[in-house]
C-alpha cells in the first residue's frame, strides 16, 4: 500500500504506513488470543542480496510473495528469535533485546546466513514498536510478541547457502502461551525420538529442530500431556530441554538446570532464572541431570519443584511428569514456592513494576 504523504525516510528505513482509519481492530479479550495467531498493522523487513542488507522498510503486514523455489521451503533454510516488549503506562519497555540479536546471530553463522549488525537490528525493531505502540497489551499476564524471522529465498534447488535471504519482524499481542494459562503443564518425557546432538543444530534457533519436535508430541497428546521434555541422543538419559523452553529442577536446596553444551538452547530466561536464583543466595548449579534422578527424586521427595522457562512461556510450572508409560505428579500438581518467587519478579521486571537491579529493560523511546 503506497501512501506518498505518509512515505518517509529515516535511518535508512522506508515508511510505507496503513492511514490510521484503515487499521485492524485489536483484541478485546487478549488473554483469550491463542498464542501467535494475531497479528499488528505493520511489520519490518529487509533483504540480504550481492553481500548487504537493503531495501529496509516498515509496512503494511501481510503475506509475503516468495518463489516456490525458494530454499527456506525446501531445506528449512531459517531461523528466528522470540521476544516481547511490555507496557507500562505510556512506555513500552522490551527485555534484554541484545541478548536476542546476539543469538540471531548466532544462529545465523551456524547456518551459513548473513549476520545482520545488532545495532540495525534493535533500532529496526524500535522504529517498529513506535508505530505499533498501541498494540502492545497492558492487561496483566499480556505482551507483545516479536518473531525476528530470517530466511533464505533465493529461488535454487541445489544444496548449497542461498544468495538472498529475507530478515522480517512481526507482532502480536498474546497471553499465557499454554492452553492451561500460568497453571501447572504436563510434560511428557520422549525416550524414542530425541531433538538434538552435539554438533547438530541444537543450540540454534532454526526452523527445522522445530518441525522435528512435532511428531514426539503427538505422543505427549495421545496420553494428555501437552509438551515434551527431550533427552539426550546417545544415552536417552540426561536431561535437555522442553520443545519451547528450558528445564530447571530443585532437589531440596539445590536448583538446577542442564549446562548449555551445544544441543540445548541457550535460552535469555535460562539466564535471568540464573541470575535471580543467585541474587536469592542460591548457587543453581549448570549440571548433568540424569531422568533417573529425577524420577528417584520425585518418588523420594528430593525433588520439590520443575519448571521451565522461555520468552513465550515465561516461567511455566510443571505439575506432571510421564516417563515411560507411567505419571509422576510434581509438587503435588501446584506451583512451587521458588518457582512462583521467579514468575513474579520476573515478571515485575518485565513489565517495569519491579526494580530493574541488572539493567535488563531497554524502553521503546
Ligand atoms: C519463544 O519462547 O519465544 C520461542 O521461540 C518458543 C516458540 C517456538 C513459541
Amino acid at each position: 500500500m503506497y501512501n506518498p504523504e505518509l512515505m518517509c525516510l529515516r535511518m535508512n528505513i522506508e515508511f510505507d504506513l496503513v492511514p490510521k482509519d484503515e487499521r485492524k481492530e485489536k483484541p478485546t479479550d487478549v488473554l483469550q488470543v491463542s498464542f501467535g495467531t494475531v497479528f499488528s498493522d505493520h511489520m519490518f523487513s529487509t533483504r540480504h542480496t550481492g553481500g548487504s542488507w537493503e531495501d529496509a522498510r516498515i509496512h503494511p503486514f501481510g503475506p509475503l510473495s516468495l518463489n516456490p523455489a525458494a530454499q527456506c521451503l525446501h531445506y528449512a533454510h531459517a531461523i528466528f528469535e522470540g521476544m516481547k516488549a511490555y507496557r507500562r503506562g505510556d512506555r513500552v519497555l522490551l527485555f534484554r533485546p541484545e541478548m536476542n540479536f546476539k543469538r540471531l546471530n548466532d544462529s545465523a553463522e551456524r547456518m551459513v546466513m548473513p549476520t545482520i549488525d545488532p545495532n540495525f537490528a534493535l533500532q529496526s525493531l524500535i522504529e517498529l514498536l513506535k508505530i505499533e505502540y498501541e498494540w502492545v497489551p497492558e492487561v496483566p499476564g499480556s505482551s507483545l510478541y516479536i518473531r525476528p524471522t530470517m530466511i533464505a529465498t533465493e529461488p535454487k534447488l541445489g544444496v548449497r547457502p542461498s544468495l538472498e535471504y529475507l530478515y522480517y519482524i512481526i507482532l502480536g499481542p498474546v497471553g499465557p502461551y499454554f492452553k492451561e494459562g500460568f497453571a501447572p503443564v504436563k510434560i511428557f518425557v520422549s525416550d524414542k525420538y530425541v531433538r538434538a546432538v552435539k554438533g547438530g543444530t541444537g543450540a540454534a534457533k532454526t526452523s527445522g529442530n522445530y518441525a522435528a519436535c512435532l511428531l514426539a508430541g503427538t505422543d505427549a497428546t495421545k496420553v494428555g500431556y501437552s509438551q515434551v521434555l527431550w533427552l539426550d541422543a546417545l544415552e536417552r538419559k540426561w536431561i535437555e530441554e522442553v520443545g519451547t523452553m528450558n528445564l530447571f529442577v530443585r532437589f531440596d536446596d539445590e536448583v538446577a538446570t542442564p549446562p548449555l553444551g551445544g544441543s540445548i538452547l541457550p535460552g535469555v530466561t535460562r539466564d535471568s532464572v540464573l541470575t535471580l536464583a543467585k541474587d536469592y543466595g542460591l548457587t543453581p548449579k549448570e549440571r548433568m541431570i540424569s531422568i533417573y534422578e529425577v524420577i528417584e527424586g520425585l518418588s523420594s521427595g528430593k525433588v520439590k519443584e520443575i519448571f521451565g522457562c522461555g520468552t513465550a512461556a515465561i516461567i511455566a510450572p510443571v505439575g506432571s511428569l510421564w516417563y515411560k508409560d507411567t505419571p509422576y505428579e510434581v509438587s503435588n500438581g501446584q506451583t512451587g514456592e521458588l518457582t512462583q518467587r521467579l514468575f513474579d519478579d520476573l515478571i515485575g521486571i518485565q513489565s517495569g513494576e519491579r526494580e530493574d537491579p541488572h539493567g535488563w529493560i531497554v524502553p521503546v523511546e
